[in-house]
């Protein structure tokens, strides 16, 4: 098939585009680089440098390279510069992919899958959670990304396109080949921060509260390799497409881990340890976020293989080190 990745040269995006091109399909990707990595790109990829907002140039690769689906994961993804710049993220999140959306409705593509976020849910009554869990969300990442959600619901309903929305929970790890990986300058994921302080690349770890109604007090997050995350897009380009019809899946493992539990491993797989300093509890931090996704491994017959904490935690460092060299090569 030939399938247009829009951020393949972001973290998720880029396992994407390798995923694609091992399984036979053809691959042209769009990505501003405002926040992607120019050597996370294969050559076998068609890459056009441009703004998925952009039409001359955006239309003109559609004409041409003709896509029979389209995977947008372009976004911008940081919850805190969220709330801190609301516009900046209703403008990338949402104006921009609504404009980029109509013009691929304007070339007849049916089958475009979504990259959402729990982040949509805010703060669930009860966990796990599934599709039909209320969206409520507590941040404009979270609003700018169901604000998209619900357009492509209302061009559903006219016929114009058949999407399949992903609602991602904690996306972490790295390929196992350490070809790729989560390369965003300052990160605040978790484990990308813990696999900094693990190598000595920042002094020590901040914890966020310990009052959380979780076993140990602390948040509580459903932890999925981004290889098993991947594979579940995949799944979707053969998943057979009804006129009119939007589907949901939830993507996460079903059962979550605090962040001592996180700690613990990271402190384990480090070879020196690194130092913990606990802080209040953050705002908007919801208390658990644990994803119900028996749908999309019943519907999508999707089978994660890589549901392993200490796995996650080892190719999020492995690949940190790695990083290292490919900055210091890149001169980045
Ligand atoms: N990382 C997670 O844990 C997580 C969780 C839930 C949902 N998501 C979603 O997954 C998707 C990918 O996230 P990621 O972690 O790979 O982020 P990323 O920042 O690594 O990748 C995003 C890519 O999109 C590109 N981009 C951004 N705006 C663009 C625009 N207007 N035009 C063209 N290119 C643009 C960036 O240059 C970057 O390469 C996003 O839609 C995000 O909302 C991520």
């Amino acid at each position: 098939m030939r399938v247009l990745v829009t951020g393949g040269a972001g973290y998720i995006g880029s396992h994407a585009v390798y995923q694609l091109l091992e399984a036979g399909h053809e691959v042209a990707v769009i990505d501003s680089m405002v926040a992607g990595n120019a050597w996370a790109i294969p050559e076998k990829a068609l890459f056009l440098k441009a703004d998925i907002s952009d039409e001359q140039p955006v239309k003109k690769l559609l004409a041409e390279f003709k896509p029979e689906a389209i995977m947008h994961f372009a976004a911008f993804v940081e919850v805190p510069e969220s709330v801190r710049e609301p516009q900046k993220y209703y403008e990338n999140n949402f104006t921009k992919a609504s404009r980029f959306i109509q013009m691929a409705v304007d070339a007849g593509i049916q089958r475009f899958i979504f990259s959402s976020t729990a982040a949509v849910y805010g703060t669930p009554e009860k966990n796990p959670i599934n599709e039909s869990a209320p969206v409520l969300p507590i941040n404009p990442y979270g609003a700018s990304k169901s604000f998209t959600e619900r357009f492509l619901f209302d061009l559903a309903q006219i016929g114009k396109i058949s999407p399949i929305i992903f609602r991602y929970f904690n996306v972490a790890g790295a390929r196992l080949d350490l070809k790729i990986g989560q390369a965003r300058p300052n990160p605040f994921h978790l484990i990308n921060v813990a696999s900094e302080a693990a190598l000595g690349l920042r002094p020590k770890l901040m914890m966020f509260g310990e009052d959380y109604q979780t076993k140990d007090g602390t948040c509580e997050r459903d932890y999925i390799h981004v290889e098993d995350l991947v594979a579940a897009h995949l799944l979707g380009l053969q998943y057979p497409l009804e006129k009119g019809k939007a589907e949901i899946f939830n993507l996460g493992y079903g059962h979550g881990f605090t962040v001592k539990e996180v700690i613990e491993v990271m402190q384990k797989l480090s070879e020196k340890g690194f130092p913990v300093e606990k802080a209040p509890r953050r705002e908007g931090d919801p208390d658990s976020l644990v994803a119900d996704s028996s749908k999309a491994q019943k519907i999508l017959k999707w089978k994660p293989n890589h549901d392993d904490l200490e796995l996650i935690c080892q190719t999020a460092l492995n690949w940190e080190k790695k990083l290292i060299q490919i900055r210091a090569q890149n001169k980045v």
